[in-house]
């Protein structure tokens, strides 16, 4: 796999030594500036959020990943991602029930006899939020024979042309903005409805990749190349590129959207080790039309649950939300035919296809999916594991925990001790993972770093489910060894275990 050498620390470098020397990240002053804080909270948000030092025993807390809201391993079963959090109030599970409802239905296309469930479309990519969010967890990673037709659901493509014109993108930055494809749009619809053609298919092409490994094992990647196939209005912009994106999980949502600002750009200028820098999106909060942090999505392109939620409806269904409100989703003037098919608003049940109403239940709904609680979080290998995630500086951007917002806008959410594992922020992941597509702040070698809670339930919830912002990982371990850029240092450390220290780092991953 090509990696871009620049970040690569020396082969010989000893892990112990790097921490004594400080050059491995130690952690950052979580919570030494913020406002919702009294100096009293500071002090012990500091405390919590150290990171660990003693590996012969789970930290206090450690099990409940998800503080109060965490859901018990009694109902370690397929529906483990479905659970609302442990801690949302009557009021709250009343209408997670119905925006549960909401995420499942099927919508239809217009003119229906059902009408509170139409305006499907015209083009789409799939009929529910659960087609895709597969029992709440991951979308289905498409099978690995070459070259391979995908039309799996859960797999999106992403079109954008680079622009020319530099715009202003958050404090202190100015990138590059990116802009749909002229006829296309935003993303590549496979489906419409009767009487128009669907935009296009996927086509994936394998490539395999050997990776030898410490210890005599090794490692087949599965490198995919991505184009567009049955193309049904006319070629793609010369400049079009394709970022292909899997449905991530759902659990946990709310949480990483009250993790405090200053704590994650707390990590933008902190001194993490291996040359790790990780960068803020900047991205338009469409309700306020200001810059915001963006948080959400494989490049941290949305800024909140409920934004994204109104995205998915108009770009991945096709349907009008007070957010985003044409009927017609991601088709442009230049689909004139799919603009003259009827939509779904009905002037009795208000402006849009989905009424605001129920987009807050949507919303309630994806910010309270349970996270499960750690599953043999005191088991000796698990805590090896542990300890070698720290010792390879995983946890430069897999941040450990956070105690979040004292003033959370739901209550639940609130100064809540979190173990997500990730900065929310952007790194250049190298050459092997780079879409090279642009998106706000995000060039086409940033990725957000994920967040790792529940990573160990996947293939319990979908058996078909891959790891990585495309889900071409068919393991955990090839999820790490395609690891590039600023991870290259932690990446390769791993190649350089004994297979028993690798198996010890993957039982880790899986207990989370
Ligand atoms: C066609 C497949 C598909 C459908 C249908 C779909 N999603 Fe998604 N969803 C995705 C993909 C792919 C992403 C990641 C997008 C990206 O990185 O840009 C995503 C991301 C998200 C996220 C952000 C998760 C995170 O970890 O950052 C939320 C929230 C979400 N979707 C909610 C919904 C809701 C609500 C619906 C129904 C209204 C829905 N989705 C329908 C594929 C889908
Ligand atoms: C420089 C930051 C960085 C470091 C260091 C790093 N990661 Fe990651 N990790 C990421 C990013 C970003 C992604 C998402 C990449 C993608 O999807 O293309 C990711 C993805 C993953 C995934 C897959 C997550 C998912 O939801 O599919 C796993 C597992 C993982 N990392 C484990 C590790 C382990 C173990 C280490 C240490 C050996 C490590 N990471 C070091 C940034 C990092």
């Amino acid at each position: 796999m090509p990696q871009s050498s620049r970040f690569r620390s020396p082969a010989s470098a000893r892990v112990a030594g790097l921490l004594l020397a400080g050059l491995l990240w130690t952690g950052t002053s979580a919570g030494a500036e913020r406002a919702d804080l009294s100096k009293a909270d500071r002090a012990r948000v500091r405390t919590v959020t150290a990171p660990a030092k003693d590996f012969s025993a789970p930290e206090r807390f450690e099990v409940m990943q998800a503080g109060a809201g965490t859901i018990n391993n009694k109902l370690l079963n397929p529906d483990i991602f479905s659970h609302p959090a442990g801690n949302l109030d009557f009021e709250g599970r009343q209408a997670f029930l119905i925006g549960n409802g909401l995420f499942r239905k099927d919508w239809v296309s217009s003119p229906s006899s059902t009408q509170a469930s139409d305006g499907l479309g015209p083009l789409f990519n799939a009929r529910s939020c659960q087609a895709c969010h597969v029992k709440d967890g991951r979308g289905t990673a498409p099978a690995f024979s070459t070259p391979e037709r995908s039309d799996t659901v859960g797999l999106l493509l992403r079109l954008s042309i680079p622009s020319s014109t530099t715009t202003r993108t958050g404090p202190g930055v100015n990138e590059l903005a990116s802009l749909p494809d002229p006829v296309y749009g935003h993303q590549l619809q496979t489906l419409a409805v009767p009487g128009l053609p669907a935009e296009g298919s996927i086509a994936i092409r394998y490539t395999p990749i050997e990776v030898a490994l410490n210890g005599g094992e090794s490692v087949t990647l599965m490198r995919p190349a991505y184009s567009v196939t049955d193309l049904a209005y006319g070629p793609l912009h010369p400049q079009t590129g394709l970022s292909p994106r899997m449905a991530p999980p759902m659990i946990g949502l709310g949480l990483l959207g009250a993790i405090h600002e200053d704590d994650i750009l707390a990590n933008v200028a902190a001194n993490r080790g291996d040359g790790v820098s990780g960068r803020a999106n900047w991205v338009k909060d469409l309700k306020t039309g200001r810059q915001v942090l963006g948080r959400f999505n494989w490049k941290a392109g949305q800024p909140t649950v409920m934004q994204q939620s109104a995205v998915a409806f108009s770009h991945d269904m096709g349907l009008s939300t007070p957010l985003v409100p044409d009927h017609y989703g991601d088709c442009t003037q230049a689909q004139a035919d799919c603009r003259a098919m009827p939509h779904g608003a009905q002037a009795h049940l208000g402006e849009h296809e989905v009424p605001g109403e129920l987009l807050d239940f949507v919303d309630i709904y994806s910010s309270n999916l349970g996270v499960p609680q750690r599953r043999d979080a005191d088991d000796a290998r698990v805590l090896a594991g542990k300890k070698l995630f720290y010792e390879s500086n995983c946890v430069a951007c897999h941040v450990p925990k956070y105690v979040t917002r004292r003033d959370a806008e739901r209550p639940e959410h609130r100064f809540q001790l979190i173990w997500p594992y990730t900065d929310l922020l952007l790194h250049d992941m190298g050459e092997g993972l780079a879409d090279h597509q642009g998106e706000g702040a995000a060039d086409g070698r940033e990725w957000r770093t994920p967040p790792l809670w529940g990573i160990g339930l996947t293939r319990m919830v979908n058996p078909a489910a891959g790891w990585l912002h495309d889900g071409r990982a068919r393991t955990l371990l090839e999820a790490v060894l395609w690891h590039g850029g600023e991870a290259q240092a932690a990446r390769d450390r791993v190649v350089k275990m004994t297979p028993d220290e690798r198996a010890d780092l993957i039982r880790f991953l899986e207990s989370l």
